[in-house]
């Protein structure tokens, strides 16, 4: 199947390593021109070499205005903007009470602020275009909270809301706003965990982990002219992990 890609521009938020790399990876393998993105220069500059990224945007999404600057840079270098990949790294695990309100804060200007202020740049230009993918990546947490993800949690579910607010006002207008929820995917950060293989298979239906490009090529499948009739939907990548949803 041609996915109509080739051409098309896109940001992928926090894309040095892990998911956002390998839907970054995925997209330049549709012909797509990418801007990836994460807080490291030297990890992200190494990243677009390897993947083959047209450009990057070095900018650490939780201090405030970030999200705009970080749009305008990717739209000025790649010469337009049809896809956006909201996603970044995983907020700390902490219990309610343990939470100090500057994590609050910063936790929410990562997960959500960011994208707010991206969205604000770059939804009147797809309006204009009369195209538009955005697509964000949360977690299955937002659909079944997580023990001691009280953020992610909390902030998540949050942004079912919100997109699926913004997929109604701009359906008419040729842009999908949908959500991905990753379940437990082969990252570094999952890696880091060190889970056996029992481990894994008491808490995945399926027994296994995701790979990486699995969620990658389902976000290029979502980022594609083919998905135009998909929007307002939370996706979950999780080998049956949710149990009701
Ligand atoms: N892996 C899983 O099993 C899993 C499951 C459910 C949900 N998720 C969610 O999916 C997202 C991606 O997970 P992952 O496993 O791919 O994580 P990861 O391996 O830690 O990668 C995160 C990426 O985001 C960048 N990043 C982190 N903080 C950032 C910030 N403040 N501003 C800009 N870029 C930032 C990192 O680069 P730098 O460090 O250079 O900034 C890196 O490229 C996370 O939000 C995670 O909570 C993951």
């Amino acid at each position: 199947m041609d996915l109509n890609l080739k051409g098309k521009k896109a940001l992928v938020f926090g894309s040095s390593q892990g998911i956002g790399k390998a839907v970054a990876k995925s997209l330049i393998g549709e012909g797509v021109d990418v801007c990836i993105n994460g807080r490291t220069k030297d990890k992200v500059e190494k990243t677009a070499k390897e993947i083959g990224a047209k450009t990057y945007v070095v900018a650490d999404l939780s201090e405030p205005g970030r999200g705009i600057s970080a749009t305008e840079k990717a739209i000025t270098e790649l010469g337009g903007l049809d896809i956006i990949i909201i996603n970044t790294g995983g907020p700390q695990k902490n219990d309610f009470l343990d939470v100090t309100i500057e994590q609050w804060n910063t936790d929410f200007q990562s997960l959500w602020l960011s994208a707010v202020e991206s969205l604000h740049i770059a939804l009147p230009l797809m309006k204009e275009q009369n195209f538009g993918r955005i697509l964000f990546v949360t977690s299955v947490a937002a659909k079944e909270p997580l023990q001691g993800l009280t953020t992610s949690n909390g902030l998540r579910a949050g942004l079912q809301g919100l997109a699926k607010s913004i997929s109604n006002e701009y359906a008419a207008n040729g842009i999908t706003i949908n959500l991905l929820l990753p379940g437990y995917t082969n990252t570094e950060r999952i890696q880091n965990l060190n889970l056996s293989e029992e481990k894994i298979k008491s808490m995945v239906p399926a027994g296994r982990l995701a790979e990486p490009s699995e969620l990658g090529d389902m976000a290029t499948f979502l980022a594609s002219p083919k998905a135009g009739y998909i929007t307002g939907q939370s996706i979950a990548l999780d080998g049956g992990v949710l149990h009701s949803h």
